[in-house]
């Protein structure tokens, strides 16, 4: 971890100095931090190094962590559903093409690559109890009392996964999301793998726009097959609880460039 902190510690130590120099720009957020003065009552007039590091590093693990892990059982789900793959590779190929680069712009025009995310993370959604809440006063819901000051967790993998919700919930199925208005912004309960309400992960649109931008151009540049001796019905699908809820063996899978 310090280790971490040092790496991250270069980055606003290099801000620092072009603040000196006057180089700084409002568009890069350590230095949005490094000009906070504070109101001077119940804000610190500054944010200290240690603080500034730690937020940075938040950020950073809640980024990369929750990315890497959902396009990894997105190419899990694909490469043991070859009929889903296939789906997702000819709109990508129709839209897209191979003669130039998969762009953000192209996301709004593949609906099914759309589902594929939508369906990943409602199967494994990298928190799957959100961040811990806390009851601010004694509270009733379906009868039950919660009292203040209870720490609550949501299931949201459970929510993803409950039969009254979803028609064969542990089935891949993208296409249930075609007809459908149900989005992860918060609004539909049975699917919330950014969470909801003031909470709700900072992170949303950069992580959604990722997502779409790095599992679209691994289909679209590459055919995809699993490791020699692995098959569809072998490939172990087991998740571990770490940082985030990860697939427990890393997946290996073989590339081969799509030829022009
Ligand atoms: C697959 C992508 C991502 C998923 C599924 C995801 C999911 C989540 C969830 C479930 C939470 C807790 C929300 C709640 O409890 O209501 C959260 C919090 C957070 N996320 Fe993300 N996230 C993703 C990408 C990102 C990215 C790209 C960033 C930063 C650029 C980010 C930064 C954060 C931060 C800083 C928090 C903590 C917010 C707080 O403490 O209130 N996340 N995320």
């Amino acid at each position: 971890m310090l280790e971490v902190l040092e790496v991250v510690g270069s980055f606003v130590k290099e801000r620092r100095c072009m603040s000196e120099k006057n180089e700084r720009t409002k568009t890069k957020i350590s230095c949005v931090l490094l000009e906070f003065e504070g109101n001077g009552k119940d804000e610190p007039t500054k944010i200290s190094d240690t603080n500034l590091n730690i937020f940075i590093l938040e950020l950073f693990m809640g980024a990369t962590e929750t990315t890497n892990s959902t396009v990894e059982w997105a190419m899990t789900e694909l490469l043991t559903n070859p009929t889903t793959m296939k789906k997702v590779r000819d709109e990508i190929t129709q839209v897209v093409g191979h003669k130039r680069s998969f762009e953000e712009s192209d996301i709004d025009n593949l609906p099914y690559l759309r589902a594929v995310i939508k369906e990943t993370l409602r199967l494994h959604p990298p928190i799957p109890l959100l961040v811990p809440r806390s009851v601010i006063k004694d509270t009733e819901l379906m009868g039950y009392i919660i009292p203040q000051g209870t720490q609550v967790f949501v299931n949201v993998w459970g929510l993803g996964r409950d039969p009254a919700s979803w028609d064969a919930p542990l089935a891949f199925k993208p296409e249930r999301f075609l007809d459908s208005t149900v989005d992860y912004r918060g609004q539909n309960f049975e699917f919330l793998p950014f969470g909801a309400g003031r909470r709700i992960c900072p992170g949303l649109p950069l992580g959604n726009q990722m997502l779409h931008l790095v599992l679209g151009s691994l289909i679209q540049s590459f055919e995809w097959s699993l490791e020699d001796g692995v098959t569809p019905e072998t490939l172990d699908k087991s998740d571990k609880m770490g940082m985030s809820l990860r697939k427990a063996f890393l997946l290996k899978a073989v590339p081969k460039p799509v030829c022009l």
